[in-house]
């Protein structure tokens, strides 16, 4: 008999399998007895039935605590209402370990219950498809960056450089000298794209931001492709030929984990490149006609703003040309402009926010210069940064995709915290 994952169940149909499981939820009844198993893989129901299975099996399935883990053994057949389309006709359990009390029980729990048992949480059928969905997306950032001619290159954690301004670092000692981890890897990646082209990151950043949102995290991962010789235009077209194809990906290869999450899949269908865009002057225009009457040139959108912008369209839109005060120094002026930058936040549909922010970089040296002092910036830390405009500049744009969100908005979860394993809050160190 071949011992197999749920996740390859549909190849034995008909056959006896065995299946090592947790038991995630159970009814029963004088005759027969579902168990909803899952093994990481995926989830099945068995079902025992008293009259075809030896008394003391049908006896074991009606005692097994949830989340004792199993060996079972079993026919497996179709079964059209399951999300599946397979059961288990159950012949023989094997309890590996008897699970005490489980504190998650199947009605509601209060989310910070929830926050401090995450490591049983992650359990649960919902947050294994949202790790499924965070997954996937990974698979296919890899693929489509690999099929795009970049390279993988990874930027330290430990840095003495703030690419996004100085007032959210965390900061920690480096031996004499003082370190922060790292809330960009960006600066690096200019360099990488230097000596490699086409290049992109994927790692955890780390912002000791004040902010308690349904979008902020204190640690998340981002996304960071950087490429030489492109502009601000060649810079968005990665952007939602990046966006569509990973989003394409997760409704072709997570189906299950969809319907699971009662996702409305129509509306990713529609996430198609190319993407609308909507300067930051017609955003504000766009803002006051919804009757936003406080909002004036020159100041940030909030969460409120940008899901009103985006709610004029059915695709991510891209919000370009901010203002030049609201942006960080390494942002190349517009050719036309001074006072706005060509930059683009990438705003999600349906309420989720900015995904994407993104620029063309300061490729001269006297320019990049003149702004690192504006800022002051410590001369020192950036000197090697300044340098790469000495030996061959180029004009040269990226972008950084934060990665929970862009979960949350394709899994359709309302909060960050669910998108990453274990999330780090503010006041939420634990577990
Ligand atoms: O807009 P941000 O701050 O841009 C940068 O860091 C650039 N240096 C990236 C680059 O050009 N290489 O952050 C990029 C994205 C945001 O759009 C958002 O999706 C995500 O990172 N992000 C957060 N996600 C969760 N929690 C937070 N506190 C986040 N801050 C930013
Ligand atoms: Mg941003």
């Amino acid at each position: 008999m071949d011992k197999i994952t749920i996740s390859e169940i549909y190849k034995y149909a008909g056959k006896e399998v065995k299946l090592g499981a947790w038991l995630a939820n159970k009814r029963s009844s004088g005759k027969i007895a579902f168990l909803q198993l899952r093994d990481g893989t995926g989830f099945i129901q068995g079902v025992v039935v008293k009259s075809e299975v030896k008394e003391e099996i049908f006896q074991l399935a009606k005692s097994i605590t949830q989340e004792s883990s199993l060996y079972v053994t079993g026919q497996v057949t179709e079964d059209e209402r399951s999300p599946l389309g397979y059961e288990l006709q159950v012949t023989g359990i094997e309890v590996i370990h008897q699970a005490v009390d489980y504190p998650i029980t199947p009605k509601e729990h209060g989310t910070e219950f929830l926050m401090d048992h995450r490591h049983l949480w992650l359990r649960s059928r919902r947050q294994h498809s949202v790790m499924k969905i965070r997954n996937e997306i990974i698979r296919a950032t890899y693929e489509f960056f690999n099929q795009n001619g970049f390279t993988k290159v990874d930027p330290p954690i430990l840095t003495g450089s703030a690419p996004e301004g100085t007032t959210e670092l965390f900061h920690t000692k480096y031996f004499d000298e003082d370190a922060f981890l790292s809330q960009s890897g960006q600066l690096y990646m200019e360099a990488a794209a230097m000596a490699l082209g086409k290049v992109f990151s994927f790692g955890p950043t780390f912002r000791a931001e004040k902010s308690k949102t349904r979008r902020h995290l204190i640690e998340f991962w981002m996304i960071e492709p950087e490429m030489a010789f492109y502009d601000f235009e060649d810079n968005l077209k990665v952007q939602e030929e990046y966006v569509s194809h990973i989003v394409q990906s997760v409704l072709d290869n997570c189906p299950i984990e969809l319907k699971t999450l009662g996702r409305d899949t129509d509306k990713l269908a529609k996430i198609k490149a190319p993407f609308p865009r909507i300067s930051y002057d017609d955003a504000i225009k766009l803002l006051h006609e919804k009757g936003f009457d406080d909002i004036t040139w020159g100041d940030d959108f909030g969460a409120p703003h940008e899901t009103s912008i985006a709610e004029s369209f059915d695709k991510p839109v891209f919000i370009t040309h901010y203002p030049k005060s609201l942006k960080p120094f390494y942002m190349q002026p517009a050719e036309d402009r001074d006072d706005v930058v060509l930059c683009a936040d990438l705003i999600a549909p349906e309420g989720y926010g900015e995904i994407i922010g993104g620029s063309q970089r300061v490729h001269d040296y006297d320019m990049l210069k003149e702004q690192i002092e504006k800022h002051n910036l410590p001369a020192e830390a950036y000197k090697w940064y300044l340098e790469l405009r000495q030996y061959g500049s180029v004009p040269h744009s990226g972008f950084g995709l934060g990665l929970e969100r862009t979960v949350a908005w394709i899994s359709g979860v309302e909060h960050v915290r669910e998108t990453i394993p274990f999330p780090r809050l503010l006041n939420r160190l634990y577990p």
